[in-house]
């Protein structure tokens, strides 16, 4: 029997567990420090930084405040961070030596005062933080970054807050499913899967997809290594001993799961393609050939898909393949990551695959779940994408997935999700059906007025489950309204309706 995409993707993200485990975190950085005693910067800037010595300060140690740790994800209650308003992040890694070296400036905006605040940061030590080039001190409690200004914000005022920090990245082993989610190291080299809590595992922030914003990536690495991260590339620059900096830009608002790098012995592409957007590949060099004749397929499927949801949002796209087989592939923005399994699965199932992460960049990079119990807005949408696609190839059935479904387990609510079970099938497949159970009743008019209202109003933001069914509610009124919430809220899977 022929599996559903879907039900790999959904599946096999569990078989993760077993090939990430072995990473080296010898950097033993753990971010432990009690809330109460305050880490003083060590005096040793590093090498990228000039910043002035910390001023002392006999100011009483910040504690963890709830109101500013976390911006209220039900599920997640420590990811994010509430006070402020990013609007960049500047992100320089060096790779050259041997642990990471780096320095995150994140611009933010004051949105209330703050006599402290905090970023989001996992592991790593911190060498020291400065505000607009004044050294501050911080505190670290988990992935709470504390921050004290030396004069507090006032609603407002917007600051480039300057991160320096170093060691090996720990993958983020929390709640959200049973692998470590994050920057990822490997013999061949690195690549980030932080969907939805690894964000934080390598560089500071306002880790939660209300918050997004634009992001400059710059990488160094030893000669013969190739570095890609999101948008385009700026520019590539030798540092004189071999090491070569690639600098990336991504002008468009992105989510930090989203955020991506991977370094390793790629080859970079870089094509126009339909309507200016950059197609930029990264394949593993030593397969190159086959692998861009496989990748042959982006442009017409990203074709059929500005036809079906709008103009592509960003600047370029493309896929990373991996040497490695990771058994999932995921929509970090603009730069899809593939392991090589999901690339050989056979033509229809590794396009299938890509259109469904692809579909991603309009469901669920430009507009966002706003919580993360509202997953199945980008995996069902993202399933449907995908399913419509191969439809109309003609290698997928919808009524086939429809009496599949039920084999693949758990079949019920769709807002029922835990962070353990944030990625389970139903999420995908229940999701996914329902989509195209809303298209069935209201007819192609309707529905396609639905996603465009949907894409413009929330484009570049986040949205909820309850702001999807207002658009659907304005537009199909009670027809499309009940059939949608019975697929999102009916304890049992309602019935798949015929086309017509
Ligand atoms: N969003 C991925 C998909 O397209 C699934 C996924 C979620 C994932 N979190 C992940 C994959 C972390 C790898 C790592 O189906
Ligand atoms: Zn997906």
């Amino acid at each position: 029997m022929r599996r559903p995409a879907a039900l790999v993707l959904a599946f096999t993200v569990v078989a993760v567990a077993c090939t990430s485990g072995g990473l080296d975190d010898s950097a033993d950085t753990t971010a432990t420090t009690a809330a109460t005693t305050t880490e003083a910067p060590t005096t040793t800037a590093p090498s990228t930084t000039s910043e002035a010595e910390p001023t002392t300060t006999e100011a009483a140690a910040p504690e963890v405040s709830a109101e500013l740790s976390g911006v209220g994800d039900e599920l997640f209650p420590l990811l994010g961070n509430s006070g402020y308003d990013v609007a960049a992040y500047e992100i320089d890694l060096d790779l050259t030596g041997d642990e990471l070296m780096a320095t995150t400036v994140v611009s933010l905006t004051a949105t209330q005062d703050l006599d402290r605040f905090h970023l989001d940061l996992v592991g790593m030590t911190v060498d020291g933080v400065a505000i607009d080039g004044e050294a501050v001190t911080f505190d670290r409690d988990e992935r709470e970054l504390i921050i004290t200004p030396n004069a507090p914000l006032t609603e407002g005022d917007a600051v480039a807050v300057t991160v320096s920090y170093r060691g090996t990245p720990e993958p983020v082993a929390d709640d959200a499913g049973p692998f470590a989610l994050g920057w990822q190291t490997r013999e061949w080299g690195t690549f980030v899967a932080s969907e939805p809590s690894g964000a934080a595992s390598w560089f500071p922030g306002n880790d939660h997809p209300t918050d997004k914003a634009t992001f400059r990536i710059s990488v160094t690495v030893p000669e013969g290594v190739a570095a890609v991260a999101p948008g385009l590339l700026e520019g590539i620059e030798e540092r004189g001993d071999g090491a070569v900096t690639y600098r990336w830009v991504s002008d468009r608002q992105m989510a930090t799961y989203l955020a991506s790098v991977a370094t390793g012995p790629f080859t970079i592409t870089d094509d126009a393609g339909p309507d200016g957007v950059v197609i930029r590949h990264a394949v593993v060099t030593a397969r190159a050939d086959d692998l861009l004749a496989d990748l042959d397929s982006t442009v017409p499927i990203l074709e059929w898909m500005v036809d079906r949801f709008g103009a592509y949002p960003f600047e370029s796209y493309g896929v990373v393949t991996v040497p490695d087989d990771l058994a999932f592939a995921l929509e970090n923005q603009t730069l899809s990551l593939f392991g090589a399994d999901f690339i050989d699965f056979g033509d229809d199932f590794a396009d299938q695959i890509e259109a469904h992460e692809l579909a991603h960049h309009w469901f669920g990079n430009l507009v966002s779940p706003a919580r993360w119990q509202d997953i199945w807005l980008n995996e069902g949408w993202a399933t449907w994408a995908e399913y419509a696609w191969a439809a109309d190839q003609g290698f997928a059935d919808w009524d086939e997935l429809a009496a599949e479904a039920p084999f693949f387990g758990d079949m019920g609510p769709l807002l029922e999700v835990t962070p353990t079970t944030l990625f389970d099938a139903k999420v995908y497949i229940r999701g996914g059906l329902g989509i195209e159970a809303l298209r069935r009743t209201v007819g192609d008019e309707a529905f396609d007025a639905v996603i465009d209202t949907w894409l413009t109003r929330f484009a570049d933001s986040a949205a909820t489950t309850d702001d999807f069914l207002a658009v659907v509610d304005e537009i199909t009124g009670d027809e499309g309204g009940s059939v949608m919430r019975a697929w999102i809220f009916d304890d049992e899977m309602p019935a798949f309706p015929a086309e017509g």
